[in-house]
C-alpha cells in the first residue's frame, strides 16, 4: 500500500512522455487511493502564468536562448532530471500543488506529451524571461502575456471538448490561476534597455505594467476564472546579478525601493478587480518580506549564503552559462538561497510556497 502511494507520487515527477508507460500503475494505485479519499478538493487545478519563477519547461520547446533544461539545473529534482525549470528541484508552484492535494508537479502546457487529461489538474503556461510588456518577451524571443493567454483559451477549448462542457467549466471556475510575472520588465528590460526607459519615467512604466496586468486579469475571468493569486515582486536588487558592484556588493536599493511601490499599486489594483469582476476572488501574496527576512538573517532558515547562487561564482551566471561553470558548483543547495545569480534553489521556493499557503492561499483551501 505505502510502497503503491510512493509510485504514484513519483510517477507525477516524470516528463509525459514517460507517465504514460506507467499508465497502468496509476490505475492500479488510483483505485487504492479513491477508496480511502473521501474529501473532495476544493481547487481542482492550479493555472499558472508568468515568468522563469513558474515556468515548468516551456521555454524548452520555442526556439530560445532562456533554458535551463541541461546539468545542473534539476540535480536534484526527481531522478535528477533537468526539466526546464530554473532550479536545482521543484518550484514554489509545484509545492503549492502538492499542497492542494493535486500533483506534486505541474507541467508545462507546451510539452505534447501531456495529454490534456494530465493537464486537467494543473498547466503552467509561463516562459522564462518575459514579462508583462511585449518588448521584455521580445529580449530573448520568449512567450508573451498575450500569447499565454491564448494558449490558456485553446486550453478551455480543448478541456470541453475531452470532459464536456459542465466538467470543463466547473474546473475553469474553481481552479486557482497563479500570477508569478514582473521582475523582468525592469531588470532586463527597463533598468537594462534605452527604449523604455527613454518613453517612461519608473512611475509611468509601473502604471504601464499594471494595466496589462490588469487586462490579462480581466481576460482570465470573461473565459470563466474566479479564484486568482497575483504575486507581489521580490526585492528584486538583492538577486546576487542585481546587486551593486562589491564585495559582497550591497542590495540595489534603488531596484527594491521600485519593487515596493510597484507591490503597493498591485495591492490596490487587486482592491479594485474585487470590487468591479462579480464572482472574483483576487489576492494579492506578498513574498517581499519573506525574501528580505531571508536575505538579512539566512542563518535564521538555515541558509549558509545568500549573496551568491549556488553555481558557477554565484554573481553573474544563469542558464547556459551555469552549465558552463560545472566545475565552481556547490556541493549542498539546501545551504544557498539561490541556485544561479537569479533563481531561488529548491528549498527557498519551499519556503515561499509555506508562507505563501500560511499568509495568502490558505483562503482557497
Ligand atoms: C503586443 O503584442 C500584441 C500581439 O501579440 C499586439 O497586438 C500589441 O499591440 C502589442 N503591444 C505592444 C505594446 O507592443
Ligand atoms: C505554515 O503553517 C504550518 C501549520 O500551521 C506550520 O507548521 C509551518 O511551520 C508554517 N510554515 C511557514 C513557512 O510559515
Amino acid at each position: 500500500m505505502s510502497s503503491s502511494l510512493f509510485q504514484m507520487r513519483s510517477y507525477f515527477f516524470l516528463p509525459c512522455l514517460m507517465i504514460l508507460l506507467f499508465l497502468l500503475l496509476v490505475v492500479v494505485g488510483g483505485a487504492v487511493v479513491a477508496g480511502e479519499k473521501k474529501k473532495k478538493t476544493k481547487v481542482p487545478a492550479i493555472i499558472v502564468f508568468g515568468d522563469s519563477s513558474v515556468d515548468t519547461g516551456n521555454n524548452n520547446f520555442i526556439p530560445t536562448i532562456a533554458r535551463s533544461n541541461f546539468w545542473p539545473y534539476g540535480r536534484d529534482y526527481a531522478d535528477g532530471l533537468p526539466t526546464g525549470r530554473f532550479s536545482n528541484g521543484r518550484l514554489a508552484t509545484d509545492f503549492i500543488s502538492e499542497a492542494f492535494g493535486l500533483p506534486p508537479s505541474i507541467p508545462a502546457y507546451l510539452d505534447k506529451t501531456c495529454t490534456i487529461d494530465q493537464l486537467s489538474t494543473g498547466v503552467s503556461f509561463a516562459s522564462a524571461a518575459t514579462g508583462l510588456d511585449n518588448a521584455t518577451a521580445g529580449v530573448l524571443s520568449v512567450i508573451t502575456l498575450d500569447e499565454q493567454l491564448a494558449y490558456f483559451k485553446e486550453y478551455t477549448d480543448r478541456l470541453k471538448i475531452a470532459k464536456g462542457e459542465a466538467a470543463a467549466k466547473e474546473i475553469i471556475g474553481e481552479a486557482l490561476y497563479i500570477w508569478s510575472i514582473g521582475t523582468n520588465d525592469f531588470i532586463e528590460n527597463y533598468y537594462n534597455l534605452p527604449e523604455r526607459w527613454m518613453q517612461y519615467s519608473v512611475g509611468e512604466y509601473e502604471a504601464y505594467l499594471l494595466g496589462l496586468a490588469e487586462a490579462a486579469i480581466r481576460r482570465v475571468h470573461e473565459l470563466g476564472g474566479r479564484k486568482m493569486d497575483f504575486t507581489g515582486l521580490t526585492p528584486m536588487g538583492c538577486l546576487p546579478a542585481e546587486r551593486i558592484i562589491g564585495d559582497p556588493g550591497e542590495c540595489n536599493e534603488q531596484y527594491n525601493a521600485v519593487a515596493r511601490t510597484f507591490n503597493a499599486k498591485l495591492q490596490e489594483l487587486v482592491v479594485k478587480l474585487n470590487q468591479e469582476l462579480p464572482g472574483l476572488q483576487l489576492v494579492f501574496a506578498d513574498t517581499y518580506q519573506l525574501l528580505a527576512n531571508v536575505v538579512n538573517k539566512p542563518a535564521d532558515y538555515g541558509f549558509d549564503n545568500a549573496v551568491q547562487g549556488c553555481c558557477g561564482t554565484g554573481l553573474f551566471e544563469a542558464g547556459y552559462f551555469c552549465s558552463f561553470s560545472t566545475s565552481t558548483l556547490c556541493e549542498n543547495a539546501n545551504k544557498y538561497v539561490f541556485f544561479d545569480a537569479i533563481h531561488p534553489t529548491e528549498k527557498m521556493y519551499k519556503l515561499l510556497a509555506d508562507t505563501v499557503i500560511n499568509t495568502t492561499l490558505h483562503v482557497f483551501m
